[in-house]
């Protein structure tokens, strides 16, 4: 991956230590959350959904109280694990069953990531501003979700 600009490779080399050497996958989706919602800016919304059975349910995220279970193929989240297929939605108002977990979120990205045999879900990011999320945006938060997966992997 190429990263879009020398802020985002910082941000990836940032979070490369701080992954780095540690597997437990709930501390290292704290300090990813953490990361991202400190360093990208419009943002009102970061964290983790982890799949159990059907259910994606709640993990560690920064931003407002959320939904804790959002059954497979339901909203953006469940859209984005049933598929395992990136969601860039420029305005949650035009998606499907999008769910409302903060009134302020007008646009959202969801990665999906799988580690075979131990645990999957997505990763999901808000914004309070409509189209927040370009294509490059897009390549930044699947390499975050791949540097993740590689972490918990070990
Ligand atoms: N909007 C998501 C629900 C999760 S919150 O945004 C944190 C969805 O439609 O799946």
């Amino acid at each position: 991956m190429i990263p879009q600009s020398v802020r985002d490779d910082d941000l990836l080399s940032e979070l490369r230590g701080i992954l780095a050497a540690e597997p437990d996958p709930i501390a290292n989706a704290a300090n990813t959350a953490a990361l991202l919602y400190a360093r990208l800016p419009r943002l009102n919304w970061a964290g983790f959904y982890f799949l159990q059975g059907e259910t994606l349910v709640l993990g560690p995220f920064q931003g407002l109280p959320a939904c804790t279970r959002i059954p497979l193929g339901r909203g953006v989240c469940g859209t984005a694990a049933a598929r395992n297929e990136t969601q860039v939605v420029p305005d949650v108002h035009q998606f499907p069953g999008h769910i409302a977990c903060d009134a302020a979120s007008q646009s959202e990205i969801v990665v999906p990531f799988s580690i075979p045999g131990k645990f999957s879900g997505v990763l999901d990011i808000d914004s309070p501003e409509l189209d927040r999320f370009s294509a490059g945006d897009r390549e930044l938060i699947e390499a975050v979700a791949a540097l993740f997966v590689e972490a918990c992997s070990d």
